[in-house]
């Protein structure tokens, strides 16, 4: 059965590789970011665009609208849009309590407003039953990042995901999170960490290389298919065993 999945962020990294895996099995992929034509040179077999800034009530009533004009119901609705924000104050913030206002409320739209939003804004048209909600943390959300406010965005997704999987159960969805360590190949890092800390990234794992996106679609496709019926409020950790530590 042909399903419609709708993935914020799908246009690069983790979402993209989330994108080809549904796509591969014959899915509807609607992929979401700001960039219109990221998004249209994806790539995605059978995949629909639509530009949107989730951090925006009006955007994200006009992606409800695409959705309902274009899917009607939402079997598999993933979150991967988010990153580490905050790091380029606008001009003239050299004050360092405005700093500190900007890369909290940076991380906490980026992160946790993006996933709220579009949550709510597609939350009537999930599949009953068999409905899938998927978020992205991150290992920061249990170590912290540095400063705090990226780790402290990702860890408001928990909560949030056990609420709704409280909510959508009894209707037969199922809501869960997928916290990732350090992954490869994405546009997280711009241009990837510094060769010393890259390799300490790695050290920290039990596995001894860094995650790929695929390790992460692997684990989101498993998690909306029907052997994972019974597993909701979780947070699943794919991180080579980093967050244990060495
Ligand atoms: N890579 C890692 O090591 C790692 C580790 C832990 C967690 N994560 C999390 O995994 C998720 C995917 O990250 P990634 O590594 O695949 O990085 P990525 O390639 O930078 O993907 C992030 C995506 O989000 C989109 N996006 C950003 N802001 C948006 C907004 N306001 N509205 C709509 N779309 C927006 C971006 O596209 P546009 O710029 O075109 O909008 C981009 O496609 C993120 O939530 C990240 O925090 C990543």
């Amino acid at each position: 059965m042909t399903r419609n999945i709708v993935i914020s962020g799908g246009g690069t990294g983790i979402g993209l590789a989330t994108a080809q895996m549904f796509a591969a099995d014959g899915d509807r992929v609607l992929l979401l970011g700001r960039r219109a034509e990221v998004l249209e040179k994806a790539g995605v077999p059978g995949s629909v665009t639509c530009a949107a800034d989730l951090t925006r009530p009006a955007d994200v009533r006009r992606v409800a609208e695409f959705v309902a004009r274009e899917l009607g119901t939402v079997d598999v609705l993933v979150h991967s849009a988010g990153g580490a924000g905050g790091q380029h104050p606008p001009a003239g913030a050299d004050d360092p309590l405005e700093q500190v206002a900007h890369a909290w409320t940076d991380n906490f739209r980026l992160n946790t407003l993006t996933a709220a939003l579009l949550t709510e804004a597609l939350k009537d048209r999930l599949a009953e039953p068999g409905g899938r909600v998927l978020f992205l943390s991150s290992i920061a959300a249990y170590r912290g990042s540095g400063s705090g406010a990226y780790a402290a965005s990702k860890a408001a997704l928990h909560p949030y995901a056990h609420d709704l999987a409280r909510q959508l159960g009894p209707h037969g969805i199922t809501v869960n999170v997928v916290a990732p360590g350090y992954i490869e190949d994405t546009e997280f890092f711009g241009a990837g960490p510094a060769p010393e800390r890259r390799a300490q990234l790695i050290a920290e794992t039990s596995t001894g290389r860094a995650g790929i996106p695929g390790d992460v679609a692997a684990t989101l496709h498993w998690l909306a298919s029907p052997a994972a019926a019974h597993v909701t409020s979780q947070i699943i950790q794919v991180n080579g065993g980093a967050e244990r530590g060495h």
